[in-house]
C-alpha cells in the first residue's frame, strides 16, 4: 500500500527501512516521506515505530544463534 503519494513511498519500503535500523529523520531524508503536504506523517511513523519496536526481539533471536569456533590450530 502506498503510504506517502506525494512521493509513491510504500509501507513495505517504511517497514524495510525501520527494521534496518533508520531513524524515521533518515527516512524522511532519503525517501521524501512526510516533507511534502505531510498527511503520511502520522501513518508512517506509526509503521516505523511498530516496526522499530520488533526489531530488537530479532536481533536478540539472532544472538541465540550458534557461533563458529574461531580457534585457530
Ligand atoms: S503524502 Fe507524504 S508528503 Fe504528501
Amino acid at each position: 500500500m502506498i503510504v506517502c503519494v506525494c512521493h509513491r513511498v510504500s509501507d513495505r519500503t517504511i517497514e524495510r527501512c525501520a527494521r534496518a535500523g533508520h531513524a524515521f529523520e533518515d527516512i524522511q531524508l532519503e525517501l521524501g516521506v512526510a516533507t511534502q503536504c505531510g498527511k503520511c506523517e502520522c501513518t508512517a511513523r506509526n509503521i516505523w515505530s511498530e516496526c522499530r519496536s520488533v526489531a530488537p526481539v530479532a536481533h536478540l533471536r539472532n544472538e541465540s544463534q550458534p557461533r563458529v569456533a574461531m580457534e585457530m590450530g
